[in-house]
């Protein structure tokens, strides 16, 4: 599978779409708004640029991420209404990414209406609405997105738990498959293939570090929230061995049921 070409989350908004299936994520964008708020403050005091520039990583599409962008709205209109801010109104310049297959159309058809119900908001707590402009980006953000020294803030929820790749050497070459019924790391994952997850963590991390440092301004942020571990024993994690396992048994029996002679 090429991740970068393949991969996205369920389109639309039917019973298994991502909008219908995304409550989990809403969950962890609530339980982070405090740091964000906090980063967002800061970045807009900061703020030399007349624009500021703020970049959701794996925005996906549906409620989630216009509720990032609404967020950072409220945070810069409240800023801006302050007496002590004489500064002519900031504009904000939101950057939608996520990976080609990503159903951009669907976020791009709400934004009329997510204009309309801004207004609406701001104007009822009597709060400023900055000028905002929202453009949606395709690409990994395991390369390189933006031009050099380009971008204020950087938000990511929920993504960076996915690698770029499978990890090389997984297959050993097509000849024999070394995690067999598995999708990740379940009891009997043998330890040379935790190693190979490891290192294309490491890898990917140290990458993806690189390469926003390369995009932020000097004295930009990122808020960055994903999945980890609690404990270093790898096979006593329920939490996330578990999904990952009963998901491997769904799609076996389905493979099953399609190669049945
Ligand atoms: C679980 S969704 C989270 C979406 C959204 N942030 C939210 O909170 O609802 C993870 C998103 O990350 C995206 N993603 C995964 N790898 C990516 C990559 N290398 N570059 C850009 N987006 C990526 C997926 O396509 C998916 O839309």
């Amino acid at each position: 599978m090429n991740m970068g070409r393949d991969f996205h989350m369920a389109e639309g908004e039917g019973e298994t779409s991502y909008v219908n299936n995304s409550k989990h994520q809403r969950k962890a964008l609530l339980e982070t708004r405090a740091a964000l708020e906090k980063a967002v403050r800061e970045v807009y005091a900061d703020l030399l640029h007349p624009a500021m520039t703020v970049v959701d990583l794996g925005c996906s599409f549906g409620p989630n991420t216009l509720s990032f962008v609404s967020k950072v709205i409220e945070v810069v209109g409240r800023g801006s209404d302050k007496p002590e801010s004489r500064r002519d109104p900031v504009e904000l310049q939101f950057f939608l990414n996520d990976l080609p297959g990503n159903d951009f159309n669907h976020v791009f058809r709400s934004l009329e209406r997510f204009g309309e119900s801004t207004a609406a908001e701001h104007k009822e707590n009597a709060l400023a609405v900055p000028p905002f402009y929202i453009a949606g980006v395709p690409g990994s953000y395991y390369t390189r997105l933006f031009p050099r020294q380009s971008c204020h803030l950087f938000h990511s929820s929920y993504c960076l738990h996915w690698r770029s790749q499978v990890p090389a050497g997984l297959e050993a070459g097509g000849k024999e498959y070394l995690n067999e019924g598995n999708i990740y790391i379940a009891e009997n994952t043998p330890g040379g293939v935790v190693e190979l997850y490891r290192q294309q963590f490491q890898e990917d991390m140290l990458l993806f570090l690189k390469l926003r440092y390369e995009e932020l301004v000097l004295g930009g942020q990122m808020v960055l929230t994903f999945l980890g571990r609690k404990y270093e024993d790898v096979y006593n994690d329920k939490y996330l061995n578990h999904p990952w396992g009963l998901l491997a048994r769904s799609l076996q029996s389905l493979v099953e049921e399609v190669c049945k002679p």
